[in-house]
């Protein structure tokens, strides 16, 4: 608001500004001058005090044209002015008649003309002003008479321009007042044109032709001192008296002649100057003015010549003395004006510079105010935040808390039961064969186990779902087949409650790419919800329909169940929902992660209900709609994680193995774990097969060098060095890396298994850990050890460049093979000094050729000097002897017998034989 006052207040300053302008343009008075000539004194004189009478009035803006003495210019330069818009139109005509119609134009345009010193030709004017030029010609007249005592005078006129009004009129009277006297006779007349050149020569042949002449009177000075000098020439001035109009005051005038004797007399002819001002302006205010305004004149002789001089000269000094004090007074204007428009400059500056200063201090405590204002705001605000965030840290702190100890305990929970299903395990095989009534407790425990375990299972999907931990590991699997191993699972409830339990599809052969882990749980809770939902005796179906025009096959399971009410249809999916018809039990999160495996698997689950529900899923074939990282071909690679008990799966498994022979030897097992329950039990099961070791992961690297044991099994978690990190150093170390190794956890994440990989671990099992899974994997890899060292056993002369072990036992046994054979002929090389030239122990020598080839170091060197001794039996010539102490053997003796031992004939009749 201060601001727009200011706004205001400067612009009004500078419009103040703007107006200071020393005139008011809107009060000037326009006056026009046609002056016939000013070539003259009497013209300067005139124009002098018109324009001193115009300074004294500051809104009058005279503007005078000179028109040279050319009757045309002066026509021209007057209808310039008419076009000029003008208050007033001053005229001094050269000649009446042609300037008459310019002047009738103007009066016709509506511009009052004042015509001055000549007349117009129809005296048709505004107003005339100048001396009674006929009353002049009389005056000339009567100072020639009343002067001259002679009883005949005679006279010589000389007069003015022909057609000028004054010429006109001053002969006029002059001749009126001759003829009265019967005296004086102008004996002669001289045409002249104002200037006294026009009648020098006119007159000096007059004077010359007749001599007697006692007045000469001309229209005007100049042309009577003319005349005089033309006398003076002829010696006749003297004789002759000379009388002349205007009596100028001034070096040059006539009143200065008539002192100086030259002129008789002058009569005054004033010029009007500062009344034809006075006049116009009369004129301009509508003032009523006469016609014809008359300048009084006099007879300026020798009598009143000095008077007259005097008081023009005195006029004069006044009229210089007035112009210096409007000179003065413009100066002093001037200054008033340019210091007045400073001081209005300065007021307006200061005005400004105040009005600054002002809204500067009212912006300073403004600002001021407003920075208070935000300061407190800015301070309630993180006062605020920081309550916020304390809020939110201590929110996510109890959050995480309750989050961890969810997780921990429910990984704590897998451990006990995993213990309490493999103990069933066990159980059930020895029940079978004794009661069916301890079978079917057994069953009892077993079943409400596995469902406690997938509740579990359940919870800790949640928690991975909401942290988008799930990655997908599809594969190519039979649809029909998955669905119905699933479908056998619930086959045994379904007959005990008499419900009809189908399983239909119309393409058996149907491939699809899912995650059997995730899809395997959808299938389980679908199915677990349609038994629990559906009285005994209904109906349950499953149906698999491919429709062969469409990429989606569509999977329905049906129940005859108690349904979804209609208006909780859309919430089914929903975490923790809950049917208003249901009262039973219910965490509410199957359905939902239901849901979040299909999505995964880019397909959909739809809910219908009508006499039941029905859970449509619908899945794209073919692999396209999944990242290529997601998809698996090696199905092995992934532990199925599913305990399965039935005695029946382990003995139809045809990729079960028999337990690997090591000769009389048990083979050796390094168990590192720190549950005390798990490692005993595992202790228990595998101590009958295997030679057990075990380390509660305080000290399983000097365990794992100390045993060099067969099969190294490994936890994650542990008090000192993590699972990861023992593999990593056994898998570097020459001394145990040829160890198969199995690493056990709960961590069951895609990370995990890769970080188990890279960490060089031969298999990943995920607890709960299938037993049966777990020894058959003990098994596996031990049987194919065994195909290797098999291999590497009966091609020793062959192993040149090994490539099935890792790069570890591949530059162990190259450099193994390197030292032998640079030795081969040294009897004294032992497997000390070989083991000392490889840097590890006789014993770990030892174990780890065992491990890799299956037989003692020594056996080996020994079959490496036979195959050598043979394949020169076979290509040169050398003594049995000569090979014999070549080969690295003591003596030729003990070369035939081991020979013989090992290839059942003598070298010499091996060398006969090829
Ligand atoms: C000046 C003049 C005067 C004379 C007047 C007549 O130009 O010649 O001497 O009195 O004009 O108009």
């Amino acid at each position: 608001m201060l601001f727009k006052n200011c706004y205001f207040l400067i612009l009004g300053i500078l419009f103040t500004l703007c107006s200071c302008d020393k005139n008011n343009k809107t009060d000037e008075i326009r006056i026009g001058f046609s002056q016939a000539m000013t070539k003259d004194d009497w013209r300067r004189s005139m124009n002098d005090a018109m324009l001193l009478q115009a300074s004294l009035n500051p809104n009058i803006d005279l503007i005078i044209k000179d028109a040279n003495y050319e009757v045309a210019r002066q026509i021209k330069q007057i209808e310039d002015l008419i076009a000029d818009s003008l208050d007033v139109l001053i005229v001094s005509p050269i000649q009446s008649k042609p300037i008459t119609p310019v002047v009738q134009k103007a009066l016709n345009s509506g511009i009052p003309v004042l015509v001055v010193d000549r007349k117009t030709e129809n005296q048709e004017y505004t107003a005339y002003l100048g001396a009674d030029n006929i009353e002049i010609g009389r005056n000339a007249a009567k100072e020639i008479i009343a002067s001259n005592t002679k009883d005949s005078i005679k006279i010589i006129e000389i007069k003015g321009l022909a057609g000028s009004s004054p010429a006109e009129e001053r002969s006029q009277g002059f001749r009126q007042i001759i003829q009265m006297f019967g005296k004086a006779k102008i004996v002669q007349s001289v045409e002249g044109d104002w200037e006294k050149e026009s009648i020098q020569e006119k007159l000096r042949k007059l004077l010359q032709q007749n001599g007697e002449v006692d007045y000469i009177f001309a229209h005007n000075d100049r042309m009577a001192i003319g005349a005089w000098e033309v006398a003076r020439e002829l010696g006749l001035e003297n004789d002759i008296d000379f009388i002349g109009v205007d009596g100028l005051a001034g070096a040059n005038g006539g009143i200065q002649a008539v002192k100086d004797g030259i002129l008789k007399a002058t009569i005054l002819y004033p010029t009007g100057g500062d009344e034809v001002i006075n006049l116009a302006l009369r004129i301009f205010n509508k003032e009523s003015v006469a016609k014809n305004n008359i300048l009084s004149t006099t007879i300026i002789n020798k009598v009143n010549a000095d008077i007259m001089f005097n008081q023009f000269a005195k006029i004069n000094e006044q009229q210089t003395e007035i112009e210096e004090q409007l000179e003065a007074i413009r100066y002093q204007k001037e200054l008033y004006y340019s210091q007045n428009n400073l001081l209005k400059v300065t007021m307006a500056l200061l005005a400004i510079i105040l009005s600054l200063a002002i809204y500067s201090v009212y912006s300073i405590f403004a600002i001021r105010k407003r920075n208070r204002q935000l300061q407190l705001t800015n301070k309630k605000i993180t006062v605020q935040r920081n309550q916020i965030e304390k809020i939110a840290k201590e929110i996510k702190l109890s959050n995480e808390a309750k989050l961890n100890f969810f997780t921990g305990l429910s990984h704590e929970f897998k451990t006990p039961i995993t213990l309490i299903l493999s103990s069933i395990e066990s159980l059930s095989d020895f029940a079978m064969e004794r009661s069916s009534k301890l079978m079917n407790e057994l069953e009892l425990i077993y079943n409400n186990s596995n469902r406690l375990l997938r509740l579990i299972n359940q919870l800790l999907d949640f928690r991975k779902v909401e942290d988008r931990k799930f990655t997908l590991h599809v594969s190519k699997t039979n649809v029909f087949i998955f669905s119905k191993n699933i479908f056998k699972d619930f086959e045994r409830e379904a007959k005990k409650r008499n419900i009809r339990f189908k399983l239909y599809s119309n393409n058996e052969q149907l491939e699809l790419f899912i995650d059997r882990n995730l899809m395997d749980k959808v299938y389980f809770n679908l199915l677990s919800n349609a038994f629990k939902f559906t009285p005994d005796n209904g109906k349950i179906e499953i149906q698999i329909d491919d429709d062969a025009n469409k990429n989606t096959v569509s999977i329905h399971f049906r129940d005859s169940g108690i349904g979804i009410p209609e208006n909780e249809m859309d919430s089914v999916f929903q975490a923790f929902f809950k049917g208003s018809n249901n009262r039973k039990n219910s965490s509410g999160i199957g359905l939902h992660l239901s849901k979040e495996f299909v999505g995964m698997h880019k397909g959909a689950i739809e809910i219908k209900s009508f006499h039941g529900a029905e859970f449509i899923i619908t899945l794209y074939k073919g692999k396209a709609h999944f990242d290529e990282t997601e998809i698996i071909t090696d199905q092995d690679l992934v532990d199925t994680q599913i305990i399965d008990f039935s005695s029946e799966h382990l003995v139809d498994d045809d990729y079960l193995l028999q337990a690997p022979q090591k000769g009389n030897e048990k083979y050796s097992i390094l168990i590192i774990e720190d549950n005390r329950d798990l490692l005993r039990f595992l202790q228990n099961k595998l101590t009958l097969e295997y030679d057990i070791h075990l380390s509660d992961g305080t000290d399983p690297i000097e365990k794992a060098f100390n045993v060099i044991p067969d099969v190294i099994i490994c936890d994650i978690a542990l008090p000192d060095k993590n699972g990861f990190e023992i593999c990593e150093i056994l898998k570097r170390d020459l001394r145990t890396s040829h160890i198969p190794t199995i690493i056990l956890t709960a961590m069951s994440d895609k990370e995990s298994y890769l970080k188990g990989l890279d960490s060089g671990a031969d298999l990943y099992l995920t607890k709960p850990f299938s037993y049966s899974i777990l020894i058959q994997s003990i098994k596996s890899l031990l049987y194919n050890r065994e195909k290797l060292r098999f291999y590497y056993s009966s091609n020793i002369h062959k192993i040149e460049h090994v490539d099935t072990f890792g790069n570890i036992e591949q530059r162990f046994i190259n450099k193994l093979n390197g030292l032998i054979k640079d030795n081969l002929g040294n009897s004294e090389f032992s497997v000390e000094t070989l083991a000392e030239n490889l840097n590890i122990s006789r014993v770990q020598l030892y174990r780890k050729v065992k491990a890799i080839m299956g037989i003692s170091i020594s056996d080996y060197i020994g079959n490496i000097r036979l195959e050598k001794a043979k394949s020169m039996l076979e290509n040169t010539s050398l003594t049995i002897s000569e090979i014999g102490y070549t080969c690295g053997f003591s003596s030729p003796n003990y070369f035939s017998t081991t020979f013989k031992n090992n290839y059942g004939m003598s070298p010499l009749s091996y060398r006969k034989s090829t």
